[in-house]
């Protein structure tokens, strides 16, 4: 018997994923959940998806959806809400997978309380929480993991990771997106809240949204940050972006630059730059003594050897690929075919009752080490401790 899951948060994002989950062989059943209803209409109209949705799994919010019996939740709304909406999720009783960030609020210290109530929630109630981390599921994370778990870097000795977006990317302005996301009653609510952070003088940075750039190194080493000195680039142009809402005239760092020592004694530079001559960029490098893999091509003692997408993935079950490929074009959908893997591993979790591949004890991994970083930053680089939650229970 499958699982029944409802989407709470159908805006640009939350979109990109309701074919595939409502696709996916192990989904019986589909709730639809967002506080802008037409955001909710354009999916109950649509036929695709009559054959898993009732009009009667249609829910005006959250608090309204956790009242239903639905066996668990993907929640896709802005990213001030996820975890603080996760935890409220799991004390209902329903399974979570939850879009990144963890949470990316101004305040560094409410952001690090939030990854103890997570791990704390995940572990006390026993339900299946995962964090929708797309780098993770790049083709070149996959293959990494794989070459890491055969030994292939020997030891590791350096890692890099980035998230590069251009706020004036043409392909996806920031500008437009925060207007976009500041539309609608959860906006409004931001907006007010966000005075509260500039009225006691705290200063956000583009490490608060760190988890693109971290993930890589980190999943692929299975090591943590342990410790921290980080710099910034503050705009120089006068552009609003940078300044709005801060309580700096000057405004927060456009491109924050941050350098770790790990767990496993090896470096780690991350890259999280918002003022940038490149439209968008996601990735990383990793060296070790035996084996390197950057720019899609793995380096060794004998060579070598540039890699495709196909030869970096690993596969996914034939009947889920069958079934993707009529809920999207592209069958592994966007950001480096990582959401056919997003949905398929969270839905086989929980359906067999199993932790999944990206946990709580990850997501805080990828967050507090942004977290920390942008303090440093704000301390002209002082030397900080990472702290960290250990590992999942199993690994
Ligand atoms: N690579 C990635 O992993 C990646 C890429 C893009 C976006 N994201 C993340 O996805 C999230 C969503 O982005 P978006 O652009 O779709 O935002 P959006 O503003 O378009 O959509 C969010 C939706 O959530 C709804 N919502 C908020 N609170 C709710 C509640 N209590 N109950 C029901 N619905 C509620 C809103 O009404 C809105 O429709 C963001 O946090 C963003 O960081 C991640």
């Amino acid at each position: 018997m499958g699982i029944s899951l409802g989407l709470v948060g159908l805006g640009s994002f939350g979109s990109a994923f309701a074919r595939l989950f409502k696709s996916h062989p192990q989904v019986d059943r589909i709730g639809l959940c967002d506080r802008e209803p037409e955001r909710i209409a354009r999916f109950a109209e649509d036929p695709f998806f009559q054959d898993k949705f009732k009009p009667s799994d249609a829910y005006a919010s959250l608090d309204e959806i956790l009242k239903s019996d639905l066996d668990a939740l993907a929640i896709i709304t802005q990213h001030w809400l996820h975890t603080p909406q996760a935890v409220q999720a799991m004390g209902a009783g329903k399974h979570v997978y939850s879009a990144v960030p963890l949470l990316s609020v101004p305040d560094g210290d409410e952001i690090l309380d939030w990854c103890d109530k997570l791990v704390d929630t995940v572990r006390r109630t026993g339900l299946r929480y995962m964090y929708g981390e797309t780098t993770y599921y790049r083709p070149s994370a996959m293959y990494c993991r794989r070459r890491a778990a055969e030994g292939g870097f020997g030891d590791f000795v350096h890692a890099e990771g980035e998230y590069l977006h251009a706020f004036d990317s043409p392909g996806c302005d920031l500008r437009e997106v925060s207007r976009q996301r500041l539309a609608g009653a959860a906006g409004a609510e931001w907006s007010e809240k966000l005075k509260g952070y500039r009225r006691r003088g705290i200063q956000d940075g583009p490490m608060h949204y760190p988890t693109h750039s971290t993930s890589g190194p980190i999943c692929v080493m299975n090591a943590h940050m342990s410790r921290v000195c980080a710099w910034g680039y503050r705009n120089r142009t006068g552009e609003p972006y940078f300044r709005e809402g801060q309580p700096d005239p000057a405004g927060r760092f456009s491109n924050e630059t941050a350098h770790f020592l790990m767990s496993n004694g090896a470096t780690c530079l991350i890259r999280e730059y918002r003022e940038i001559g490149n439209p968008g960029n996601e990735g990383f490098r990793i060296f070790g003594t035996q084996g390197c893999y950057r720019d899609g091509t793995w380096f060794d003692k004998n060579g070598w050897a540039p890699l495709t997408a196909e030869q970096m993935r690993d596969p996914l079950p034939d009947q889920v690929l069958k079934a993707f490929a009529g809920a999207d074009p592209g069958v592994y959908g966007g950001h480096g075919g990582s959401h056919a893997y997003l949905v398929h591993e969270f839905v086989d979790a929980v359906a067999g009752d199993r932790m999944p591949a990206i946990t709580a004890w990850d997501a805080v991994r990828y967050t507090a080490a942004g977290v920390m970083a942008h303090k440093s930053a704000l301390a002209d680089g002082e030397m900080l401790a990472v702290p960290d939650w250990g590992d999942p229970p199993g690994r």
